[in-house]
């Protein structure tokens, strides 16, 4: 996958992502945190960290969910972060999202029918026999008509999760932000809704921000894989590179966890001590009160991203 000659559909430009506390004592949480990195037309763009990072923080920011408090982000080369109207209405229909748990995203009390109806209900869109299309979908998930007339509650979890799926690509998206839409689901359902994603992707030419706490799952799926803490990209890298040349301390402790991707079994690399809050970020690298090779320069200055081979950027001072 060159992606150096592909074209770049989404593009997050300095973006960060703060909340408010609810009292003063609690302080900003910086969920989002300074973030750049374009995604491909085509391309897999897998997204880890542990919980809290702001993976999906900065998922529901690429389309809209949320807005940037700094930074833009473009899709298509469009900013859109003040986009209103028709225009917002447009990148909603453009960017679709798969959440982790598909019984709270499907309507109870509606059939799998009424639920597929929903996409050309909500952008009043005539489709010529919208019956047909539905079926359509359907086939692409590996549905059967019969589902139509049942509710949630009848189908199981990857069948709920093949109903959002289909669902999401109703309206022929250009990015579907999957955040952590397999999470929820038994091991070996799991790897069937991830084939299936893969065989959708290549079918229809989509391109996916796959977001996982999961490195393993990740790596089953992406094309590129951005390593987030505390809500900063530490290093992005392509999936062979990154774990053949695996650059920063965190995504190393991160690899050494799952043996199953790293080939020869390393040493295990242990995490000192507990994930910092987010609203009280340690100086300089967030990483460094975890970080064995840690050094002074580390607690005073924040490194920025270098490329330290040709489509590998890092963020660490080991580098500079
Ligand atoms: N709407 C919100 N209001 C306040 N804080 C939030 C909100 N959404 C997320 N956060 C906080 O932002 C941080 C990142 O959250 P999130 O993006 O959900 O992380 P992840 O998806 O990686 O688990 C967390 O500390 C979370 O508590
Ligand atoms: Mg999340």
């Amino acid at each position: 996958m060159a992606a150096e000659n592909r074209e770049v559909l989404v593009k997050a430009d300095h973006v960060k992502v703060y909340f408010k506390g609810k009292s003063k004592k609690s302080g900003t949480v910086k969920a989002v945190d300074d973030v750049s990195f374009e995604i491909m037309k085509g391309e897999t763009f897998g997204v880890v960290g542990e919980s809290g990072c702001g993976k999906s923080t900065l998922g529901k920011t690429l389309v809209r969910l949320l807005q940037p408090t700094e930074g833009e982000v473009y899709l298509e080369g469009k900013a859109i972060s003040q986009l209103k109207g028709n225009e917002l209405k447009q990148v909603h229909k453009d960017a679709q999202v798969i959440f982790q748990d598909p019984s709270a995203s499907l309507n109870p009390r509606r059939t799998i029918k009424q639920i597929m109806m929903e996409p050309f209900e909500i952008h009043n869109i005539k489709v010529d026999n919208v019956d047909a299309r539905i079926l359509e979908l359907l086939n692409l998930v590996g549905m059967d008509e019969y589902h139509l007339s049942r509710y949630p509650h009848e189908l199981s979890g990857g069948q709920k999760q093949r109903i959002g799926i289909a669902r999401a690509l109703a309206l022929n998206p250009k990015i579907i932000i999957c955040d952590e839409a397999v999470s929820a689901l038994d091991v070996s359902v799991q790897a069937q809704v991830l084939n299936l994603l893969q065989e959708l992707k290549e079918k229809l030419g989509l391109t996916y921000f796959f977001i996982s706490h999961n490195l393993n799952v990740v790596y089953q799926l992406s094309d590129r894989v951005a390593v987030m803490y505390l809500g900063r990209i530490v290093e992005i890298a392509d999936y062979d590179q990154l774990y053949a040349n695996t650059a920063h301390p965190y995504t190393k402790a991160l690899l050494s966890a799952i043996p199953q991707v790293g080939g020869e079994k390393s040493e295990r690399i242990r995490l000192e001590g507990e994930l910092p809050s987010p609203s009280n970020p340690p100086s300089g690298c967030h990483f460094h009160t975890r970080c064995s090779q840690v050094c002074d320069r580390c607690r005073q200055e924040v490194p920025v991203m270098k490329e330290i081979e040709p489509g590998h950027f890092v963020a660490c001072h080991l580098f500079d």
